[in-house]
C-alpha cells in the first residue's frame, strides 16, 4: 500500500494543489461570515473586519515573494520557479492600497487600519510564509499564493458583485475593488502557475507547496470574524 506521502508526490500532485485549494474555498464558505458574503448580506462591520485582515497580510505579500525568489537564485535551483516568485510578488504589489481605498471609503482611515488588531490567522498566515521565504523550503509560498489565488478566482468576483446587488453595505460600490480586480486577474494567474509547476518532479519541493496550501486551507477562513456578527468588534 502506498503512503499518503507517496501518493502525493506521485505525477498527480498538482491534482491534490487542487483538492487542496476546493477544500479552502469550502472552509471559507463555511465560516459564518464567508456565507454572508457570498450571499452578499455581509454587514459592514464583517466586511471592514475582513478587508483590515486582508490588509494585515497582503502588504507582506511582495517582500515575502521577493525574498523567496531571490533566495531560491541564491540556492541555485528552479530558476523558472524563482522568476515566478519575483513576477508574483511584482503583480502583488500595490494590491495593499486597493485595500486601503476601500477601507477609506468605508469610513477608516488609514491610521485606524494600521492600529487594527490583527487576528491570530494573519500572524500564522504571515508567520509561515516569512519562514518558508526566508528560511525553509522556498518554494512553499507558492503553495499558499496558489490556494489563495484559486480562492480568489473562484469568489472574489462572485462576491464583488454579490456585495453590489445586495448592497446592505453604506458606499458598498465605491469599496469592492480589491475584491473585482482580483477575481478578474487571478483566473490567468492560477492557469499560469499550474502551467509553470507542471514540470516540477523534486519531491521536497512539491511537498512543501501541498503542505503550505495546507497551512493557508487551516489558517485563511479564520481571518473572518469567529461566529460572525456575534463577536466582538476590531478595536480602533
Ligand atoms: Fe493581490
Ligand atoms: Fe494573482
Amino acid at each position: 500500500m502506498q503512503t499518503q506521502t507517496e501518493q502525493q508526490t506521485g505525477t498527480d500532485w498538482l491534482a491534490v494543489l487542487d483538492e487542496e485549494s476546493r477544500g479552502l474555498v469550502a472552509a471559507v464558505d463555511a465560516q459564518p461570515d464567508g456565507r454572508r458574503i457570498l450571499e452578499g448580506t455581509l454587514d459592514r462591520d464583517g466586511y471592514i473586519h475582513y478587508l483590515v485582515q486582508t490588509y494585515h497580510y497582503a502588504r507582506w505579500s511582495t517582500p515575502i515573494l521577493a525574498e523567496a525568489g531571490h533566495r531560491l537564485n541564491r540556492l541555485g535551483r528552479h530558476p523558472e520557479l524563482a522568476a515566478l516568485l519575483i513576477q508574483k510578488g511584482e503583480e502583488e504589489r500595490g494590491h495593499d492600497r486597493w485595500l486601503l481605498s476601500d477601507l477609506k471609503n468605508l469610513g477608516w482611515s488609514e491610521a485606524q487600519v494600521e492600529a487594527a488588531e490583527r487576528s491570530p490567522a494573519v500572524d500564522a498566515y504571515t508567520g509561515w510564509n516569512f519562514f518558508t521565504s526566508r528560511s525553509g523550503v522556498p518554494t512553499a509560498v507558492l503553495g499558499t499564493a496558489y490556494a489563495l489565488e484559486y480562492l480568489s478566482q473562484t469568489r472574489a468576483g462572485v462576491w464583488a458583485e454579490r456585495l453590489k446587488a445586495v448592497a446592505a453595505i453604506p458606499n458598498i460600490h465605491k469599496s469592492v475593488t480589491f475584491l473585482r480586480s482580483h477575481g478578474a486577474l487571478d483566473g490567468d494567474h492560477v492557469a499560469e502557475m499550474k502551467r509553470i509547476l507542471g514540470p516540477l518532479t523534486d519531491p521536497e519541493d512539491q511537498e512543501a507547496i501541498l503542505f503550505s496550501a495546507r497551512v493557508a486551507r487551516a489558517v485563511y477562513p479564520r481571518i473572518f470574524r469567529e461566529g460572525g456578527a456575534s463577536s466582538h468588534p476590531l478595536a480602533r
